[in-house]
C-alpha cells in the first residue's frame, strides 16, 4: 500500500511533517472513503495537506511545491536526461517517473508534477515541432492561416499513451502524495504556434487575434479540444489535481482576454469539472487578469509575484485559493533573505480561505537545490498547526 518513492530517500521518509503520522491517516481515508476521481476507489491522496488546501479546508501546515520543481536546477536530473533530446524524455514512462519524483525525493515537496511539457500535446498529434535547449518550442510551419488549421487534429488516449503508463508507475510510487497533471492553456499555445517560437511581443499572434477573429476563435476552440483531451487523460490515469499554464496571456489586456481567450480556457476548465479534481488556473504577469481568470473556471488561482497574495484575494474574490508567489530570484539571495520574503509570502497568505505555496514562476535553472528543500523545511515549519 505505501508509496515507494522509488528508491530511498532518507530525507524524505524522515522528519517531512506530512509523512509523520502517514499510517494514520491513510487507516482514515479508507474509513471516510473519500472519492476524488471516478474509478471508484478511495483515493490516497485525498486528504493530503495539498488537496485540503485546494478544497479550502483546514490543513496540519500549508502545503509547498515548486513549479519546474523538475528540471535543471537538480543534478540528478542532469544525470538522467544525458544524451536523450527533451521530448524523447516525455515519451519515456521510465525517464519520465525517475524525473517527476526527484524532487518529491530531495525537497519533500507535498505534490509532484507531472514531468512533461505544454507541447508534448501537440507534437502527439503530429504538428512538426521541437524543444531547443536554451531556447524553448519551435514550430517548422507556423498557423498563420486557414489552412493552417489543418495540422491540428483531435488528440484520443492512444496518441499519448505514454502518458497513461508514466502516471499509472507513478501513482503507484507516490502514495499519498498527489500528482498535478497539467496542460498549456489555448492562448499560450497559440503563442508558439502562431509565432513559430518563443516570442517577447506576441506581434503575429495579436495580430491574427485582431485581423481575423473568425480563424482565430477557431483556432484557440481546436486547441481547447486538444488541451481538455490532454487533461482528462491525465485525470483518468490518476492525477489528482490539474494545472492549466497560460503563461503568456499577461500580454493581453483585460478587455482582449475576455472577448478573445477567456471563452476557450473556460471551455477547457469546464469539460474536466465534472472529475472533481482541483483545477489550478496560472498566468506570469496576471495582475490585471486575476479576477477573469478565476472567472474562467479555476479553483485556484495561480499568481505571480507581482502582486501580493492578499491583494490577489480582493481580486480573485471568495470562494477560491490561490497558490504563490515567491520570486523565484529569492532564491538566489542569503538564507535570511529567502525566509524574510517568504515570511512575507505567509503574512499576505494569512487571510485566505486556501494557500498553497509555491515560486511566482518556475524555478530557475541555475538555482542552488539545497536552497529549495530548505524553504520547503521552512514553511512546514512555520505553519505547522
Ligand atoms: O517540474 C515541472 O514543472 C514539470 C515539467 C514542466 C516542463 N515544462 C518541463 C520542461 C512543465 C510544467 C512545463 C510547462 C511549460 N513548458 C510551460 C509553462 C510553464 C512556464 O514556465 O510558464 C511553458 C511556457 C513551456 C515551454 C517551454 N518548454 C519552455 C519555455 C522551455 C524552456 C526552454 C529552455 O531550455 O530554457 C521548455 C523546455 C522544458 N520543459 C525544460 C523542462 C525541464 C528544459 C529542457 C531541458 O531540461 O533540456
Amino acid at each position: 500500500m505505501r508509496g515507494r518513492l522509488g528508491g530511498t530517500s532518507a530525507r524524505a521518509a524522515q522528519g517531512h511533517p506530512h509523512r509523520a503520522g502517514h499510517f494514520f491517516i491513510r487507516a482514515k481515508i479508507r474509513v471516510v472513503s473519500a472519492i476524488d476521481r471516478p474509478t471508484g476507489q478511495p483515493s490516497q491522496t485525498y486528504d493530503s495537506a495539498f488537496l485540503k488546501a485546494c478544497r479550502r479546508e483546514p490543513v496540519p501546515h500549508t502545503p509547498v511545491w515548486f513549479m519546474r520543481q523538475a528540471g535543471r536546477s537538480l543534478p540528478e536530473y542532469r544525470k538522467v536526461r544525458e544524451g536523450t533530446a527533451m521530448l524523447e524524455s516525455c515519451m519515456r514512462p521510465d525517464l519520465v517517473t525517475e524525473i517527476t519524483l526527484q524532487p518529491v525525493r530531495r525537497h519533500g515537496v507535498d505534490a509532484a508534477i507531472f514531468f512533461s511539457d505544454i507541447v508534448v500535446p501537440l507534437k502527439a498529434i503530429g504538428v512538426d515541432l521541437d524543444i531547443k535547449p536554451g531556447v524553448g518550442p519551435v514550430v517548422a510551419q507556423p498557423i498563420r492561416r486557414r489552412e493552417d488549421l489543418a495540422q491540428l487534429r483531435d488528440l484520443t488516449p492512444e496518441d499519448v499513451s505514454y502518458v497513461t503508463e508514466a502516471i499509472g508507475m507513478l501513482t503507484g510510487e507516490l502514495g499519498s502524495t498527489p500528482l498535478i497533471g497539467f496542460a498549456g492553456a489555448p492562448f499560450t499555445l497559440a503563442s508558439y504556434l502562431v509565432e513559430g517560437g518563443p516570442s517577447k511581443n506576441h506581434e503575429h499572434t495579436k495580430a491574427l487575434m485582431y485581423g481575423d477573429p473568425q480563424l482565430w476563435a477557431d483556432l484557440l476552440d481546436r486547441l481547447a479540444e486538444i488541451t481538455a483531451s490532454f487533461l482528462k487523460v491525465q485525470i483518468e490515469a490518476g492525477a489528482s489535481a490539474v494545472q492549466l499554464f497560460d503563461s503568456w496571456v499577461g500580454a493581453l489586456a483585460p478587455a482582449d482576454y475576455r472577448r478573445s481567450v477567456m471563452p476557450a480556457s473556460a471551455k477547457v476548465l469546464q469539460s474536466v469539472a465534472s472529475y472533481g479534481v482541483p483545477r489550478i488556473h496560472f498566468g506570469v504577469g496576471t495582475g490585471e487578469l486575476l479576477g477573469l481568470m478565476g472567472e474562467a473556471g479555476a479553483d485556484v488561482v495561480g499568481v505571480d509575484y507581482r502582486v501580493a497574495l492578499d491583494e490577489a484575494a480582493r481580486r480573485v474574490g471568495p470562494g477560491k485559493a490561490l497558490q504563490g508567489n515567491l520570486d523565484p530570484a529569492v532564491l538566489f539571495s542569503t538564507e535570511d533573505a529567502v525566509r524574510g520574503k517568504a515570511d512575507e509570502v505567509l503574512a499576505a497568505a494569512a487571510g485566505l480561505e486556501g494557500h498553497v505555496f509555491n515560486l511566482g514562476h518556475g524555478v530557475l535553472p541555475t538555482t542552488d537545490p539545497d536552497a529549495l528543500t530548505r524553504l520547503v523545511d521552512y514553511v512546514h515549519t512555520r505553519t505547522q498547526r
